[in-house]
């Protein structure tokens, strides 16, 4: 009549056994969760953003300005600048040029601070001859902004980064005024 004792302590011990075993399975798999919690995870927002600003920083060529192509033979046109001494550079450029892009290219002291999207006024140039100036696309109402804040402003001054050579501006004569206002390319990087 032992028998079906020692047959229940049989079955309560395998029930034990089982218990534990659930127990160290489960406290087992409870580490591993913890250990996938603690793995250094990428934010993807973040590392995108992170990214993308680094590119953006690096996005500012030097030779995205300054950079002229010689004219073809037989296309050239002509653009002089009086620069700040009084001396006169006579330039062969290519139509699409522009005033700014030419003088950086000739080591004109031409600042160009915004790098030439019209957010300065450190590429004033003033047109020495009014049919001249007549014959240039009207600026529009940036250009004019900027311009209000130009040093020594005259009726036939541009900024030269929104003057782009064309057969009727050949043999255009711009000065660089003797001043201009005090920024320079660092104060436009972020
Ligand atoms: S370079 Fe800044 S407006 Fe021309």
């Amino acid at each position: 009549m032992s028998t079906p004792r020692v047959l229940r302590q049989s079955l309560q011990r395998l029930a034990q056994h089982a218990r534990c075993y659930s127990k160290t399975t489960t406290s087992s798999s409870a580490p591993l969760r913890t250990h996938q919690k603690q793995q250094p995870r990428l934010p993807t927002a973040w590392s995108t953003t992170q990214i993308s600003a680094r590119r953006s920083l690096s996005t500012s060529s030097a030779l995205q300005h300054g950079h002229v192509d010689p004219p073809k033979p037989g296309e050239e046109l002509y653009v002089t600048f009086i620069d700040k001494d009084n001396h006169t550079h006579k330039l062969a450029v290519s139509a699409g040029d522009n005033l700014l892009d030419i003088a950086q290219a000739h080591d004109l002291e031409m600042e160009g601070a915004c790098g030439g999207s019209c957010a300065c006024s450190t590429c004033h140039v003033i047109v020495q001859d009014q049919d001249m100036y007549d014959r240039m696309p009207e600026p529009d109402d940036d250009e004019n902004d900027m311009l209000d804040l130009a040093f020594g402003l005259t009726e036939t001054s541009r900024l030269g980064c929104q003057v782009h050579m064309t057969k009727e501006l050949d043999g255009l004569v711009v000065k660089l005024p003797s001043m201009t206002r005090n920024l320079q390319a660092s104060d436009f990087k972020s």
